[in-house]
């Protein structure tokens, strides 16, 4: 059967598979659907060939071009994306990380343990002494996590350290990572940093060894995956490269692929460089990362602006639709004074939006060499009852930088998938009562070809 005709909406698969091996390692919002990148690497790309994602996120592409044979280049601006995304598609020796666990293991036994427990009154009081928009580092780790479990989660992430292996230390750093936000204050669920004094916060110790022993069983699973197709495990972490680096601006040594595919973060939905923050403060504070870019070198932020307004217009984005789209928001925010600030404000990020993806378009054009594919899956999304085309806006900007549209494959994104709600006027995520307008119920896989 024609890819075209096939189901792209992989409604049957259950979180079993779509998490199968290491795709289940660590969360994170808007990952791929494994099958969906398995797909289009099989229809798009042949063996030995170099599979680039330059949205890597957490590494789901990655791991889809090593099983098949491929070799794979791939980036994000995010330094814990980096790690999560290494600690995914590099295969380990079963029996050696076993090695590896029993010193780490024996040595996180002694800690106490702590059990899992409410906050206590002093906890609370801690808490609340602190202004989190001002606080620095020191101050937001001791709002996050109450001193129990700072003291805990500091001698799991020294034990780590002590890990001499590097490939071994960022599995565990992962490991560490994906614990966090069941370990603080973090409201349980919430993709947004929310607070949640009612929490049970879970053992750190506990939480940590269980992490890490069922990605053990991952990990296994992944080397053994690879023994079965004939490919060598051993010399799977020679066809990966990863690098942290801004889509916008990609290093000159980036290399050449024969398939970029690749998912860029949706219009102003998710603040992604506070996605991640509890690992970010730890692994600042140990040194294991560098600092987070600026927000405005985020691609999608909220709150970002790219200059001002040119006698009451925006400067062009690259696309028609993107322009028609803006010009709407500015007369909406004319019609209603009461929100006027506000819709301008929203208007500006998401001008800013396309600018950013208009200049990343335009650097997938110098490592995709002609007579390559790109393939670009996008989802549209509302604001103030405002469609924003976004799918059509990359497909213009695209089509100007040198790539020509081959396909476009609408894909229903199953509703257990969807990973919140929005409301309808804001476009906001939420997870009120009133949110009744569901986030991407479709979306797009564009297949083009660099002429
Ligand atoms: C939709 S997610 C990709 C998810 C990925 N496909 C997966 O399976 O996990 C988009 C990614 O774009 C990254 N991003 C945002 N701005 C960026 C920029 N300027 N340069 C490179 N990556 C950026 C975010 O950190 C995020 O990881």
């Amino acid at each position: 059967m024609s890819y075209r005709n096939k189901d792209w909406s992989f409604a049957e698969l259950s979180r079993k598979e779509t998490l199968w091996g290491p795709h289940g390692y660590h969360r994170y919002p808007a990952k791929f659907i494994p099958h969906l990148v398995r797909r289009i690497i099989d229809e798009f790309s042949l063996p030995g060939e170099v599979i680039g994602d330059i949205f890597l996120g957490s590494g789901t592409t990655g791991v889809e071009a090593i099983r098949t044979g491929r070799q794979f280049y791939g980036s994000d601006i995010n330094p814990v994306a980096c790690l999560i995304s290494r600690a995914k598609c590099f295969p380990i020796d079963p029996s050696i990380l076993n090695e590896t666990w029993k010193d780490v293991s024996r040595i996180i036994s002694q800690i106490a343990p702590l059990g899992r427990n409410p906050l206590t009154d002093k906890d609370k009081e801690a808490i609340l002494s602190i202004n989190i928009s001002y606080a620095l580092p020191e101050e937001r780790l001791q709002y996050w996590f109450p001193e129990s479990q700072r003291q805990a989660l500091t001698a799991i992430l020294k034990a780590i350290l002590s890990v001499p292996i590097e490939q071994h230390r960022i599995f565990m750093l992962c490991a560490f990572s994906n614990i966090l936000k069941r370990c603080s204050i973090w409201l349980s669920g919430s993709t947004k940093a929310q607070k949640d004094l009612k929490k049970t916060l879970a053992d750190p110790v506990d939480e940590f060894l269980k992490q890490v022993r069922d990605m053990m069983k991952r990990n296994k699973l992944y080397w053994e995956d690879l023994l079965t197709n004939g490919i060598n495990p051993q010399q799977a972490g020679e066809q990966i490269r990863i690098l942290q680096q801004d889509a916008r601006s990609l290093d000159t040594e980036t290399p050449q692929v024969d398939l970029l595919v690749t998912s860029p973060p949706y219009a102003t939905c998710y603040e992604y460089s506070e996605l991640h923050q509890l690992t970010q403060l730890w692994f600042e504070k140990f040194g294991i990362i560098s600092a987070v870019e600026a927000k405005q070198n985020w691609i999608g932020s909220k709150n970002v602006s790219s200059g001002t307004l040119n006698k009451g217009v925006f400067p062009h984005t690259g696309s028609e639709s993107a322009d028609t789209t803006l010009r709407e928001l500015l007369h909406l925010a004319n019609q209603r004074p009461t929100k006027k600030t506000d819709i301008i404000r929203e208007a500006r990020a998401l001008h800013r939006y396309f600018i950013d993806m208009n200049r990343a378009i335009c650097e997938m054009t110098r490592i995709v060499p002609t007579g390559k594919q790109l393939v670009l899956i996008i989802g549209d999304s509302r604001k103030r009852d405002v469609d924003i085309p976004t799918t059509q806006a990359l497909c213009e900007m695209s089509s100007s930088a040198g790539f020509a549209l081959q396909e476009k494959i609408n894909r229903k994104v199953p509703g257990r998938v969807l990973v919140s709600t929005r409301d309808r006027e804001t476009g906001k995520f939420s997870s009120t009562a009133n949110s009744d307008v569901e986030v991407y119920p479709e979306e797009n896989v564009l297949v083009f070809k660099r002429v």
